[in-house]
């Protein structure tokens, strides 16, 4: 059913609307402070679409067609360690800078798409220059379907609750490339989640290192985007958050967006989930 899944994205996301601002704040002003700040998230685009990247910076002076790079087929096989710090890939969209000469010596895609852990980037008989400078999304959309009829439903995002994908083996990413390399440790005194408060009281919202470590390590959040002393992240709102700030800088682009709002505000009775 996920082809309907544009409406009931639609649908879900009034009834987020609604149900916050029925069953939250109490105040007036916690009110409309809630309502400005939904109204500032975009909504959600087509499920196979979010994370999808479109990359034309080089290719459309080379008259070649732009390179399409889905996250979900790539984030079922590999953690975001493995491209974005093992590789080298930026989590900031045309800041790696990747180029033809690099990638078909070896770096970036081309230290996948070599032709033995993916299709190759070289040039030859056997070129499949198309399969990356895509002209029509078609083919893609479809393996879409099919990749994520058996992953668990979110109403958000990919429309794949990736967590729990993760949590009951559904999906089962590489944390690296290298072989027997070890994987640093989560120090013991990062387990337990952690409560950062938030400007209303009812909104506060839960923060997992453990959760994210799984996928990341320090140096995907300290110090670019967190201070590491706790509370010491300033001007660290709802708002910069949805510009793309802060947990905004993953979760509004590749990780579940912030339109899922029970996911962060454990409190918050604006969860809805259909099926
Ligand atoms: C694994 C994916 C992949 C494959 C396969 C691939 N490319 Fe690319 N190509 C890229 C990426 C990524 C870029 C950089 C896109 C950008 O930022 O504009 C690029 C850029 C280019 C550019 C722009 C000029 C430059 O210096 O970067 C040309 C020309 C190009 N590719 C030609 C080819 C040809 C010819 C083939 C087949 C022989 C091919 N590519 C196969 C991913 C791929
Ligand atoms: C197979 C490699 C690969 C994996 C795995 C991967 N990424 Fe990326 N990611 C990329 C590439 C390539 C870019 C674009 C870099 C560029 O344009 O310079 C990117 C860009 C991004 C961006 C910026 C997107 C935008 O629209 O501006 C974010 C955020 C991001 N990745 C987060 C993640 C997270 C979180 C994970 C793990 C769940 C992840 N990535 C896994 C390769 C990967
Ligand atoms: C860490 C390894 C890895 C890196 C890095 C990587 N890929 Fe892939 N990619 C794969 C694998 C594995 C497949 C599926 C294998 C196959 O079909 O040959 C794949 C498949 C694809 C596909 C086909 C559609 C799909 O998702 O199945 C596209 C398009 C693609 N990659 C683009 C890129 C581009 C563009 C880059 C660089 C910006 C890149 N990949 C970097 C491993 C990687
Ligand atoms: C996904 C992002 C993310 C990753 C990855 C991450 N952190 Fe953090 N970390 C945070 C956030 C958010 C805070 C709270 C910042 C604030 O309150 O201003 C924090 C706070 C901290 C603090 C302060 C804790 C306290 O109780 O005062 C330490 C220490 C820390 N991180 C260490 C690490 C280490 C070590 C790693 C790698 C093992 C790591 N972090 C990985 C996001 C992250
Ligand atoms: C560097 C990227 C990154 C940043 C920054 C980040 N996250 Fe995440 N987060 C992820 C990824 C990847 C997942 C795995 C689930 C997914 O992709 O949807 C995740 C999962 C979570 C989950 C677990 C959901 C579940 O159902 O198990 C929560 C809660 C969460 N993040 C909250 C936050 C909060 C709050 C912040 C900011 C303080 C934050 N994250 C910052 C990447 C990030
Ligand atoms: C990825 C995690 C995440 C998601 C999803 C999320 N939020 Fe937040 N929210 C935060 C963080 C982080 C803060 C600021 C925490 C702090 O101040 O320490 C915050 C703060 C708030 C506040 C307090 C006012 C302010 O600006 O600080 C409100 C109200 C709020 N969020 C509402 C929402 C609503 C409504 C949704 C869903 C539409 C939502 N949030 C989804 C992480 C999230």
């Amino acid at each position: 059913m996920r082809w309907c899944s544009g409406k009931l994205q639609l649908i879900a996301a009034l009834l987020v609307v609604t149900v916050v601002l029925w069953g939250g704040a109490g105040q007036a002003g916690d009110r409309a402070e809630l309502g400005n700040i939904i109204k500032t998230i975009p909504s959600n685009g087509p499920f196979w679409k979010y994370g999808t990247l479109e990359m034309h910076r080089k290719t459309k002076k080379a008259g070649m067609p732009a390179v399409i790079f889905p996250h979900w087929s790539h984030r079922a096989q590999y953690t975001c360690r493995v491209c974005h710090q093992e590789l080298g890939f930026s989590m900031r969209s045309g800041d790696t800078g990747i180029s033809r000469s690099k990638y078909v010596s070896g770096k970036y895609c081309g230290a996948c798409h070599n032709g033995v852990t993916a299709f190759t980037v070289q040039d030859g008989p056997a070129r499949q220059c198309d399969r990356c400078h895509m002209k029509d999304t078609r083919k893609l959309e479809k393996q879409f379907e099919e990749f994520a009829q058996d992953l668990p439903f979110a109403s958000f995002g990919n429309g794949i609750d990736w967590a729990e994908a993760i949590k009951i083996g559904k999906i089962r990413p590489k944390n690296t490339l290298a072989t027997g390399q070890a994987i640093q440790q989560l120090p013991e005194k990062l387990k337990l989640p952690m409560k950062l408060g938030t400007a209303a009281p009812r909104s506060d919202v839960t923060f997992s290192h453990e959760e994210h470590f799984f996928e990341l390590d320090c140096s995907a959040c300290h110090p670019d985007i967190f201070n590491i002393k706790k509370k010491s992240t300033k001007d660290f709102t709802m708002e910069s958050n949805i510009f793309g700030n802060y947990c905004g800088a993953c979760h509004m682009l590749v990780a579940f967006p912030m339109n899922d709002c029970k996911r962060c505000h454990s409190q918050m009775n604006g969860g809805y989930s259909p099926q």
